[in-house]
């Protein structure tokens, strides 16, 4: 079969029969919606970034340790194209991969990747418990707490922004605008509107 190119509901439904925690669905979901806010801004494939967001961690919840090799070879198996499996791999340079990003909407997966989850926690201990009221400068303070949410990576983002060549308050300030358009689906969007 040749590759062709996956849709958003072939990419969701993929996802889903390797994921079943809903913290992995949730943070694909958020990545897939930072991608596009990107793509969108830059001028670019909304639908191809926001694929390839959605699909990233396919394999974490089953193949912790095989983390990214074994989204190559299911990616490869379902006749992906070579550029989606490339970009995908490219989130864990350095990590679990030796895949250097090197497009923007690589650079752009590698910077925003952890970034989701020192919003989502940043977010989760503000009294409104939502993003919809946040802005960049709670993410900064949080930013410089190491002790809190210890597991982000804050030496992979910066160098992601470095590679984009962005200040850290824009790419947070870009994150936070993208996940805004799914806080329902992240949980996010505030106490009294989840009632
Ligand atoms: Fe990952
Ligand atoms: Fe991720």
């Amino acid at each position: 079969m040749d590759t062709h190119i996956p849709t958003r509901a072939e990419a969701f439904d993929l996802l889903k029969e390797y994921t079943r925690d809903d913290g992995l669905i949730k943070h694909a979901l958020a990545v897939e919606a930072v991608m596009r806010y990107f793509a969108d801004k830059c001028g670019e494939d909304k639908g191809k970034w926001g694929v390839i967001g959605l699909i990233h961690d396919l394999d974490y919840e089953k193949f912790p340790e095989q983390h990214c090799g074994k989204t190559e070879e299911i990616l490869k198996d379902h006749n992906w194209p070579e550029d989606y499996i490339r970009a995908v791999l490219s989130h864990g340079w350095g990590i679990c991969t030796d895949v250097e990003p090197k497009n923007k909407m690589e650079k752009v997966l590698y910077a925003i990747d952890e970034l989701t989850g020192l919003i989502v926690a940043t977010a989760l201990v503000r009294p409104s418990k939502s993003i919809l009221d946040m802005e960049a400068k709670s993410v900064k303070k949080k930013w410089k707490d190491k002790s809190f949410a210890a597991g982000v990576d804050r030496a992979v983002i910066q160098k992601g922004a470095e590679m984009l060549d962005i200040e850290l308050d824009e790419l947070f300030t870009d994150t936070i605008m993208g996940m805004r358009q799914v806080a329902d689906q992240l949980g996010l969007q505030g106490a009294d509107s989840s009632a």
